[in-house]
C-alpha cells in the first residue's frame, strides 16, 4: 500500500500506527488492511443492537446501560461514516498511502460488546474512583472486533478508541483501518479529569455546553465542572428564587431553565462525562444584589482591586441570617434536580477579599481573627445541606491554603495557584484537583481585558498583558504532571485536574479554538499518565502526530480545534520539525 519501500519505514517512524488520543496503557497494532461497511453485526452482551444516527437514550434518571452503549455505538458510525476525514496531511506529500479499492478487500464484520459488571447506580453519578472505566478491545485480521468492559463507560470508551482507527477513503464510499490487528488494553490513570467551563462571565447556549462535552468525551475526559454563577452575572434560573436570573442573567431569557439544566446533566451521563456545578461563594457572588437586597457587600465597590480581583466585586454578608435563609432557598430548589446525575457540588471560595466584610454593617472588620469563624460557620452550613442532598462538596484551595477553614475529609479540594500547593495540601491530607494556572488556565495569555485610561494607567499597563500570561501551548499543558513531586501514597490523593475555561474573553465564537487541542493534551496526561510505561516523560515527538490526527478527527467531527503543526510537519517524520541543538 506504500508507494516505495522506504516510505513504509518512514511511515512506521512517524507513527500512523498506535493513532490514538488519548494512548491507551497497552495498544499493538499490525499493518493490514480492514475495511468497513454499515452491514456489520454489533451486538452487545449477545442481543443485537441496532444503531441510527443521532440516537439518544430515553431521558430521565432511570439510565439504561443497553441504551446508553447503544447511543455510543451510534455515535462511533456516525464519527466512522459520516463525519470521518481522509488523513492527507498526515501522510507523506502526494504519496499513494490509501489502500486500493479494486482489490479484494476483508470487511470488519462485527463488534461483540460484553459489558462483564451490571451498572450500579453510583456508574453513573460516581465519586472519583467508583466506577471501573478500563476496557480491553481487539480487532482481529479477519474482522472481528471484540470489546470488553466492567462498566457501561467502559465501553464507550472502547468505541472511541475502536472509530479513531478508521478513515475515509477518497473514492468517499469507502472506509478502512491501515493498523490490524489490533489489541488494546486501557484504562485511566486519573479518574477526574476535568474542563472547567465558566459561563458566568459571558454566556453560552445549551448546545454550546453539549458540544463541549461531545469533545471531552471523544478526548475520554469525565467532568465537566460549570462555573454557572459570578459577580457578573447570574444565568441560572431557580424557581424558587426567580428574580435572580431575571435581574443577574446578561438578558432576560439569556438563563438555564431546570429543564436545560437536566438535559445538559443527563446529556453528560450519556457520554461518561458529570457534570459539576459550582456556585462560588462567599466572594465571586455581586451578582445577586441586583435581585435581592441585603445579602451582598461591596457590590461594584470602586477602586475594586481593593474589594476582589475583578470588578463588580460582591460577597455574601457572612453573618446575616437572611443570607442562610437564601442559601436554604436555592439549595431546596437545586439539589434535588441535579443529585439524581451527579455526586459533587463546588461551593466554590477563591479570592475572597477580606475587606468586604468591613462594609457588612453587622461585621465592619476585615480583621482574620473576627472572619475566620463567620466563614467556618458558613462552610459547615453549606457544606452539610451539600450533603444532606446526598452530594459531595468541592472548594477552591483558599479556603484551606487562605483561611485555614476545617473541612470534612469527603471534601475534594481544587488547586490552582501552582507552585507546592498540590503538594502541600495532599500531605495534609486532602483529595486534590490539580488546575495549576501555570500549566492549565486556557483563557491566559491573551491581554487585558480592562480599559486603561490614556496617561498613567496605559503606561503603567502597556503592552497589556494579562496576569497570567504567556499563553498555555499544548506542549506546555502536555508537560504537566498534576501529582509531580509527590510520593506514591499522596498521589493517591490526587484525583486529577481540570483544564480552566474562565471566559472574560471567551464566547461560543472562540471556544472550540482556545480549549481544543490543549484539553485534549491535558485529557491525555490525565487518561494515561504524563509518564509511558517504562517511566519516562512521553516525547512530543510521539505525542504531535497523534495529535494532529486527533485535531483533524474532531474538526470532522464538528469542533473547530486549533491545529497542531503545518501539514510541512504532520506530512514528514517529526523530527523534520524537531528543535536540533
Ligand atoms: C483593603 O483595603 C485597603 C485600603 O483601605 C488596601 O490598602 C488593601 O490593599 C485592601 N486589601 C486587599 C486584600 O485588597
Ligand atoms: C454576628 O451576629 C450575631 C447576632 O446578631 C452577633 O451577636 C455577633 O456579634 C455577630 N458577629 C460578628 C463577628 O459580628
Ligand atoms: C484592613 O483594613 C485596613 C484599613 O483600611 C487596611 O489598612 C488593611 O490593609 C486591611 N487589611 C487587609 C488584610 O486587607
Ligand atoms: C489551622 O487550624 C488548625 C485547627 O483549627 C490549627 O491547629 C492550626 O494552628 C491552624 N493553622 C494556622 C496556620 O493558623
Ligand atoms: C519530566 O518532566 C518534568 C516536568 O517537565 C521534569 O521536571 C522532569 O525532569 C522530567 N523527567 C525526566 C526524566 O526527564
Amino acid at each position: 500500500m506504500w508507494s516505495k519501500p522506504l516510505l513504509a519505514v518512514a511511515a512506521l517512524a512517524l507513527g500512523p500506527v498506535n493513532a490514538l488520543w488519548p494512548v491507551p496503557q497497552k495498544i499493538s497494532t499490525g499493518e493490514k488492511v480492514l475495511f468497513i461497511d454499515q452491514t456489520l453485526d454489533v451486538t452487545y452482551n449477545g442481543d443485537s443492537i441496532s444503531y441510527t444516527y443521532g440516537y439518544s437514550p430515553s431521558s430521565g434518571s432511570d439510565f439504561s446501560s443497553k441504551e446508553i452503549v447503544q447511543a455510543g455505538v451510534s455515535r462511533a458510525f456516525q464519527a466512522i461514516f459520516q463525519d470521518n476525514f481522509v488523513p492527507w496531511k498526515l501522510r507523506e506529500r502526494n504519496s499513494d498511502f490509501e489502500p486500493d479499492v479494486y482489490e479484494t478487500k476483508t470487511f470488519v464484520k462485527s463488534i461483540q460488546i460484553t459489558q462483564t459488571e451490571k451498572d450500579d447506580a453510583s456508574a453513573f453519578k460516581p465519586l472519583a474512583g467508583e466506577v471501573d472505566e478500563s476496557y480491553t478491545l481487539t480487532l482481529s485480521e479477519d474482522g472481528q472486533a471484540v470489546i470488553k468492559a466492567k462498566s457501561s463507560v467502559g465501553c464507550l470508551h472502547a468505541l472511541e478508541s475502536f472509530l479513531q482507527l478508521f478513515f475515509k477513503h477518497s473514492s468517499g464510499t469507502f472506509w478502512y483501518t491501515p493498523h490490524a490487528p489490533v489489541s488494546i488494553e486501557d484504562e485511566p490513570k486519573f479518574p477526574h479529569r476535568g474542563v472547567l467551563l465558566d459561563v458566568a462571565r459571558s454566556w453560552f447556549e445549551v448546545d454550546d455546553i453539549k458540544h463541549t462535552i461531545d469533545a471531552m468525551a471523544w478526548n475520554k475526559m469525565n467532568r465537566l465542572h460549570l462555573h454557572v454563577t459570578d459577580s457578573q452575572s447570574w444565568p441560572l434560573e431557580i424557581p424558587a428564587l426567580p428574580k435572580l436570573a431575571e435581574e443577574g442573567a446578561y438578558r432576560k431569557g439569556l438563563s438555564y431553565s431546570p429543564e436545560d439544566i437536566k438535559g445538559i446533566y443527563e446529556y453528560g451521563v450519556h457520554r461518561g462525562v458529570e457534570v459539576i456545578m459550582e456556585i462560588d461563594m462567599p466572594g465571586h457572588i455581586g451578582v445577586v444584589e441586583l435581585a435581592y437586597k441585603d445579602l451582598i457587600v461591596a457590590y461594584n465597590e470602586k477602586p475594586y482591586q481593593w474589594w476582589c480581583a475583578e470588578p463588580p466585586c460582591g460577597a455574601f454578608r457572612m453573618n446575616s441570617t437572611a443570607v442562610y435563609d437564601f442559601l436554604d432557598t436555592l439549595f431546596e430548589d437545586l439539589f434535588p434536580r441535579i443529585a439524581p446525575y451527579t455526586a459533587y457540588f463546588h461551593t466554590g471560595g477563591d479570592e475572597l477579599n477580606k475587606n468586604d466584610s468591613m462594609l457588612d454593617p453587622d461585621i465592619q472588620s476585615n480583621d482574620t481573627e473576627v472572619l475566620t469563624p463567620l466563614l467556618q460557620t458558613f462552610i459547615d452550613y453549606a457544606h452539610g445541606k451539600v450533603r444532606d442532598a446526598g452530594l459531595t462538596p468541592f472548594v477552591w484551595e483558599e479556603m484551606i491554603t487562605d483561611w485555614n477553614i476545617t473541612l470534612g475529609d469527603d471534601v475534594v479540594v481544587q488547586s490552582w495557584l501552582g507552585g507546592t500547593a498540590v503538594k502541600d495540601l495532599a500531605e495534609a491530607g486532602h483529595k486534590v484537583i490539580n488546575s495549576d494556572y501555570n500549566f492549565w488556565y486556557l483563557d491566559c495569555g491573551r491581554g487585558q481585558w480592562l480599559n486603561f485610561e490614556n496617561g498613567e494607567a496605559f503606561q503603567t499597563f502597556y503592552p497589556f498583558n494579562d496576569w497570567c500570561g504567556p499563553s498555555k501551548s499544548w506542549r506546555l499543558v502536555y508537560s504537566h504532571d498534576p501529582a509531580a513531586g509527590l510520593s506514591k501514597e499522596d498521589a493517591k490523593l490526587v484525583l486529577g485536574g481540570e483544564v480552566a475555561v474562565w471566559s472574560e474573553t471567551i464566547d461560543a465564537v472562540n471556544l472550540d479554538s482556545l480549549v481544543w487541542p490543549r484539553a485534549s493534551a491535558a485529557g491525555e496526561v490525565l487518561w494515561s499518565g504524563r509518564q509511558d510505561s517504562a517511566g519516562q516523560n512521553r516525547s512530543q515527538y510521539d505525542a504531535a502526530p497523534r495529535l494532529a490526527e486527533m485535531r483533524e478527527r474532531m474538526v470532522a467531527r464538528g469542533v473547530r480545534a486549533s491545529p497542531v503543526q503545518m501539514p510541512f510537519c504532520t506530512q514528514g517524520d517529526p523530527s523534520e520539525c524537531g528543535y536540533t541543538p
